[in-house]
């Protein structure tokens, strides 16, 4: 039987002006109001961040955008799943309020010219070495976002750990009186993490992608009883480059700056992963 709705359809505002319009009611009530950014192509990861914001404001709005500034010119903008009337669906069930759905005219029009150059967690040898630009495109449409929603708070997934701590870094240097929230990633059964790229996997690479979160809890194991994190490291990228993944990097890092990370036993870690396998580029991270 299909499910019923047991909530209407949000709105979907396309401009940030009726978003505005749409929002005024609730900020005279002062409703406290999350965000939750996306690019569409919607899943239970996805899902989740929308719970959260649930939990955690009155209203909640969604905005769907395939950003273009973050995207390298040989990436996959183009191809970048797009399934819009699928995750309406989904915000429906979920209950969220309000979707925004700029097109690029409207996120930048005719002689834009301020692009934000993020460094700190942006400039570490991480995802900003392979996808250079990225983090730019990132930090600017967020810092729009939330100038054009104005959340009290904004929800993102543990998952892109390091836009998360980008994001929370120019959201603090920016004053942007928003508080911005790392939700937990969610897997797959086999420990496959969440992704809109998942769908571009074969079905051979599928089955060999669970060895990156594999790798990541065996590694956070043995680090945290005390073996050299060099030689784990080591012992990690030759476990995942065997199942046939070229490896852009597995790196220890600080959780909160992502520096290379102090040697000693106090302060908090993170461990992070990317890799390519056929055309499908997975990250992942865990905490150590
Ligand atoms: O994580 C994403 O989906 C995107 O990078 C974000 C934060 C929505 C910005 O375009």
């Amino acid at each position: 039987m299909a499910k019923t709705a047991k909530h209407k359809r949000p709105r979907v505002v396309k401009s940030v002006k009726a978003l505005r319009d749409a929002m005024s009611d609730w900020r005279k009530r002062k409703l406290p109001i999350a965000l939750v950014p996306t690019m569409g192509a919607l899943h239970a990861g996805h899902i989740s961040l929308v719970d959260l914001a649930k939990k955690s404001a009155k209203k909640v709005v969604v905005s769907i955008f395939v950003n273009p500034t973050q995207f390298g010119p040989n990436e996959d903008f183009s191809r970048y799943p797009r399934t819009l009337e699928a995750d309406l669906d989904k915000l429906t069930q979920a209950g969220a309020d309000l979707v925004f759905m700029p097109d690029a005219k409207e996120m930048y029009p005719e002689g834009f010219s301020t692009m934000l150059t993020p460094s700190g967690p942006a400039a570490v040898g991480l995802d900003d070495k392979f996808r250079p630009g990225h983090f730019s495109g990132v930090a600017t449409v967020v810092a729009k976002l939330f100038t054009s929603v104005m959340p009290d708070i904004a929800i993102f997934g543990d998952k892109d750990y390091q836009q998360l701590q980008v994001i929370k870094t120019m959201a603090r240097d920016l004053h942007l009186p928003v508080k911005v929230i790392g939700a937990p990633v969610i897997r797959e059964k086999d420990g496959l993490a969440l992704s809109s790229r998942n769908v571009y996997l074969s079905a051979a690479d599928r089955a060999a992608a669970p060895i990156l979160h594999k790798t990541l809890k065996q590694s956070a194991k043995a680090i945290k009883q005390g073996e050299a994190a060099d030689a784990v490291l080591a012992r990690g990228r030759e476990q995942i480059a065997a199942a046939g993944f070229k490896i852009d990097y597995l790196e220890l890092r600080d959780a909160a700056t992502l520096a290379p990370a102090p040697e000693d036993k106090k302060s908090k870690k993170r461990l992070l992963v990317a890799a390519k396998i056929g055309n499908t580029r997975l990250i992942d991270n865990i905490a150590v």
